[in-house]
């Protein structure tokens, strides 16, 4: 089964552009608030690095999430779209001073700190502000996931966060501080991970490192585990909700959370991912010695996922019923990494028809460029049509 696309319409716009199906976005909101809800103490925020889109960022906004963000222009975003600065969590190696000080003034739930020179920092513009900065640390749990290495974060060997041995270190060091407040941990050990066992392995690395800030008295309210939930990139139609029932549940069964405290998410992927296909037409079918190819008019600069990670976009051809014939589906950027898929099998092609590329409402418009001065790729909603 092909996704439902408002194909006529689509006649009608310049492509390649973002095509986000708000129905599935909804859907999927119903879904984290229901199994999230059944947990006491769960709270979602979005991740606003995944797509920020306005009208996407608006309609997660009012289904009642926070956001997490990694820069100052986040901030920015996600308070335009109407999130509350008290549900915003700001995370990032390498904060600026004009980042922080917008942080501050708006007055963010939380920065997630990831070193002490930033502390020093974040304690310093503060204290010229007048204000508390509530923060958490981001402890490197050293928890492989199993994804891409490019895209796994909480090993010992990666740039972010504190080593767990200075953790006692550094939230003594911040109860000195007098413009700091420590509220308590954060975590994110990848992204696009599918094996519940990844997440639990980071639930017994929490538990123990409670128990060890409990042997030093040390209070924590709130632990951030981030996020990293995978999406079926193989089945966008058949499992366009990722399964949230077991991410939630893995937590509530396997993290011991103490009274009071409050467990923070920061879902990217797989609140968005589903929702979003690339769509893109088709220039030239051309026939080369070995294959054939589908030459289309969306590139790497549109798309750079499956240049950059290796990752699969299920491709469909949404305008052909004619029988299946294999191409090799590439971009018109001077990269030979420039290619969407190769040998993929799709409805016979013609120049000029409709090519949908699954699975992209993560990490796609965003991750844009224009590379070649090609124009960016719009975003349009269903409610557009
Ligand atoms: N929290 C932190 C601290 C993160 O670094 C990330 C993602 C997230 C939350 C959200 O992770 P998600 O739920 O989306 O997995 N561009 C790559 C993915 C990079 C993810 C970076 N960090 C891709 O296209 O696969």
């Amino acid at each position: 089964m092909k996704g439902t696309f408002p194909i006529d319409k689509f006649q009608e716009i310049q492509t390649p552009f973002y095509y986000y199906d708000t129905n599935v976005l909804r859907q999927t909101l119903k879904t984290i608030n229901e199994e999230a809800g059944k947990h006491e103490g769960f709270e979602v925020h979005y991740a606003v690095k995944a797509n920020a889109n306005p009208k996407v960022l608006n309609i997660i906004c009012q289904a009642g999430l926070g956001a997490d963000c990694v820069s100052g222009g986040e901030i920015q975003a996600a308070i335009k779209a109407g999130f509350p600065a008290s549900k915003i969590v700001y995370a990032g190696v390498g904060k600026s001073d004009w980042e922080i000080n917008l942080g501050l003034e708006k007055g963010i739930f939380c920065f997630n700190v990831e070193s002490i020179p930033e502390l020093e920092i974040i304690n310093e513009l503060a204290e010229k502000q007048n204000k508390i900065a509530q923060v958490c640390f981001r402890i490197n749990p050293d928890v492989g996931a199993h994804t891409h290495a490019n895209i796994t974060t909480g090993l010992a060997e990666n740039k972010f966060g504190i080593a767990m041995r200075d953790m006692e270190a550094v939230i003594e060091e911040a109860a000195k501080m007098k413009n700091i407040q420590f509220l308590g941990l954060h975590f994110h050990i990848g992204s696009q991970i599918l094996d519940m066992g990844d997440f639990e392995a980071l639930c017994n690395r929490i538990n123990e490192l409670q128990n060890q800030l409990e042997a030093h008295h040390i209070v924590v309210k709130n632990i951030n585990v981030g996020g990293g939930l995978g999406i079926d990139y193989n089945h966008p139609n058949r499992q366009p909700i990722p399964n949230f029932k077991d991410y939630f549940d893995t937590y509530a069964k396997k993290l011991k959370l103490r009274d009071g405290q409050k467990l923070h998410f920061e879902l990217g992927r797989a609140v968005v991912g589903q929702m979003g296909s690339l769509i893109t037409k088709t220039l030239y079918i051309k026939q080369g010695t070995a294959k054939q190819f589908a030459i289309v008019d969306a590139g790497m600069t549109d798309l750079i996922r499956p240049a950059l990670y290796q990752a699969y976009h299920k491709i469909e051809n949404i305008s052909s019923d004619e029988p299946v014939e294999t191409y090799d589906v590439v971009g018109p950027i001077c990269e030979s990494s420039d290619v969407f898929g190769k040998a993929v099998d799709i409805n016979k092609a013609h120049r000029g028809d409709l090519i949908a590329l699954r699975s992209a409402g993560a990490y796609g418009e965003i991750m844009a460029s224009q590379y070649n001065c090609r124009q960016l790729p719009k975003g349009y909603i269903t409610e557009d049509f």
